[in-house]
């Protein structure tokens, strides 16, 4: 009986899960497309559902039929005219579901091929790779960022996708379909929003234990705000002026963080880690998962593996006045 229990409890957990991650008001969802990509893919999931429901509806009614037909003692089990039977079994197993696979085969051929078909706007392309377990983002023009994507509203970017570890899958649920990233290939696809806002992006691909924070954002913008900012990314780190931030920069190129991140127009030039060149201007750290501010920044740089365990970040261990010149110097990376 307690066994009986235990069993009804595991169905029903996984359930309690997807019902409560569909109550998530952050959770981007495919049916609120943004962008013309994923604008094709929402037909074709409603197509699915609304036949995936009227066969399951279908199924339910020949069960409560058979169900009814066993109370009846005495029937025959076996049907008195088995040409019947085998008719039913023919089109109700072999014909209709031919039927119902091959038109959405045929429908998702369509789909994809208007996928392919479009965005073959070449004005930009940029790519992006996954690592365990954040993005790294490069630009043309020896721009690098991470777990932010920057693009100009209404116009297709094209993204070459690698990855340098393990396989991950980039997707953006309100602009795209989600693409494979696999180490030693590159896929390519194109991303376009139709307008300026904040779309959130996740790994798709269970890459360790860190998977499920491996997120990222896509900020479309206006022509003229995605320029300026590229322009901005795209110029060295500016120099400190105030002497905490001047005596933070010290800090920072005599510690553990110059083996691995990168500052462009300092002597820090590791690509391990991410670039924080114009880390202050990320809404985001620790790939998307916490607000950029200097509490969190703290947080991350005192105890990285309390905030993202398992993480390749090690834990440090500053003075409070190192600590207090090194979050002021990170907070001036703009
Ligand atoms: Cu990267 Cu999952």
């Amino acid at each position: 009986m307690r066994g009986l229990r235990a069993s009804k409890w595991t169905h029903l957990t996984p359930s309690i899960f997807i019902a409560l991650a569909a109550c998530s008001p952050k959770a981007p969802s495919v049916l609120e497309p943004r962008g013309p990509g994923a604008a094709r893919v929402e037909p074709l999931w409603w197509l699915m559902f609304w036949i995936s429901s009227v066969v399951f509806l279908v199924v339910l009614v020949m069960i409560a039929m058979a169900i009814r037909r066993r109370g009846q003692i005495g029937e025959p089990l076996v049907e008195e005219s088995p040409r019947w039977g085998n008719r039913f079994v023919v089109v109700a197993g072999v014909v209709i579901p031919w039927l119902i696979l091959t038109s959405v085969f045929l429908v998702s051929l369509k789909v994809m091929q208007g996928l392919a078909s479009e965005g073959d706007n070449e004005a930009l392309t940029i790519r992006v790779d996954g690592r365990m377990w954040w993005w790294d983002v490069f630009y043309p023009g020896g721009v690098r960022t991470a777990n932010e994507i920057h693009i100009p509203a209404g116009e297709p970017v094209r993204v070459r996708l690698t990855a340098s570890d393990v396989i991950h899958s980039f997707w953006v649920p309100q602009l795209q379909v989600k693409i494979d990233m696999i180490p030693g290939k590159t896929n390519e696809m194109w991303l376009q929003a139709d307008k300026p806002g904040r779309y959130r992006g996740q790994c798709a691909e269970y890459c360790g234990i860190q998977h499920a924070n491996m997120l990222f954002y896509v900020v479309a913008e206006p022509q003229a705000d995605f320029h300026a900012w590229l322009a901005n990314e795209a110029r060295p780190a500016p120099a400190p002026v105030a002497p905490a931030a001047i005596r933070g920069r010290d800090v920072y190129l005599g510690s553990s963080c110059f083996g691995c991140h990168a500052v462009r127009g300092t002597t820090a030039s590791s690509e391990f880690g991410p670039d924080l060149t114009h880390l202050a201007r990320r809404e985001t750290i620790a790939s998307g998962i916490l607000e950029n501010n200097r509490e969190n920044l703290r947080r991350f740089i005192v105890e990285p593996q309390t905030v993202k365990p398992g993480d390749t970040m090690p834990p440090t261990s500053f003075s409070e006045e190192d600590l207090a010149a090194l979050l002021d110097y990170l907070e001036g990376l703009r």
